[in-house]
């Protein structure tokens, strides 16, 4: 099977009521990890990559690897670029094998956010890749945002059908209260997701896949473990899964992960080397930080995206 785009797999997770994960990948034991949990869950996945991850292992290495995973699994898998900001890299991916792209003109105003992922679109349609455009800013807990100016950041219902009408994206990523990283709230914040704005959005845009980032849950197991074996992760915390259940049974298609991954990855890692202070080949300690990384894929699949055995509908 070569690597699919993400529009069947939109349209059966839409009408299904499951979600996609979409995990960052940054290495083969990553990519191992993640796919041989899906293969077990006979799931599709998206595996992504970022700017940080093609400058780490290099765009032709990531390539051969997700091709090799295909190989391995014969799974659908779509390979997409995750917040490219300019068209350049949009279009290095497109040109080079990605079957789904992100531009992330968030940071701009609603019109250049237009022209420019107008501009993705229409090379990417040309050459049969999928586009993701992004409309709201995800907050971070270093902003010490308060709620009025939170609310300003997460997507405005009125701006979408415009947007979508306008630019031709396939899926659209939207701000309701998730971020990146391990640090989504504050010490003692409930965490709260603005369903209610979601519901709008999906109103406005039936049938149209809805995108969610900044979407780990930072499970304490992990955490736990990190700071058993003298990692420091004091106020990590994440979004709830039961309100990602609840995303992924809505219009949201494809769900971020990648903070998870790297807080398993890590755990497995320090847990091998501080029992065993004596090994020093490489691929003991990675075996542990892919095997970590395929459970918690499969627990992914099973208790939050809902798609496990999807790949078969
Ligand atoms: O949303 C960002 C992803 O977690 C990728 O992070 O740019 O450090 O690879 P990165
Ligand atoms: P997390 O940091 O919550 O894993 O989000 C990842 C993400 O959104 C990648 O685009
Ligand atoms: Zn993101």
């Amino acid at each position: 099977m070569p690597l699919v785009t993400t529009k069947e797999m939109f349209e059966k997770a839409y009408a299904g009521g499951y979600a996609i994960g979409a995990f960052n990948v940054n290495n083969m034991e990553i990519i191992q990890g993640i796919t041989e949990a899906a293969k077990e869950e006979n799931a599709p996945v998206i595996l992504q990559v970022s700017a940080g991850a093609r400058k780490y292992a290099k765009h032709d290495y990531l390539v051969k690897l997700v091709e090799a995973a295909i190989i391995d699994t014969d799974l659908p898998i779509a390979l997409h670029l995750d917040h490219g900001e300019d068209f350049e890299i949009c279009k290095a991916c497109i040109d080079g094998g990605f079957t789904s792209v992100m531009i992330d003109g968030s940071k701009h105003s609603f019109e250049d956010n237009i022209a420019l992922t107008r501009k993705v679109v229409e090379y990417a349609h040309a050459h049969g890749v999928v586009v993701e455009g992004e409309l709201g800013k995800l907050a971070g807990i270093e902003d010490d945002v308060n709620v009025s100016d939170a609310d300003a950041c997460f997507t405005r219902p009125d701006e979408v059908e415009e947007f979508v009408e306008r630019t031709g994206v396939d899926s659209l990523a939207i701000a309701i209260g998730t971020s990146h990283g391990a640090f989504k709230f504050k010490p003692g914040q409930k965490p709260q997701l603005r369903f209610d704005i979601l519901e709008e959005i999906s109103r406005r845009l039936p049938n149209f896949p809805i995108v969610l980032h900044g979407a780990s849950s930072v499970s304490q197991e992990y955490v736990e473990i990190i700071q058993k074996y003298g990692g420091k992760l004091d106020d990590a915390i994440g979004i709830p899964e039961d309100m990602l259940r609840q995303a992924a049974k809505s219009a949201v298609c494809k769900i971020n992960i990648d903070s998870d991954l790297r807080l398993a990855f890590t755990a497995g890692v320090r847990e091998y080397i501080f029992n065993n202070p004596s090994h020093f080949d490489p691929r003991q300690y990675l075996a542990v930080g892919r095997t970590y990384i395929k459970n918690l894929v499969k627990h992914k699949i099973v208790n939050v995206l809902g798609c496990s055995g999807a790949a078969a509908k």
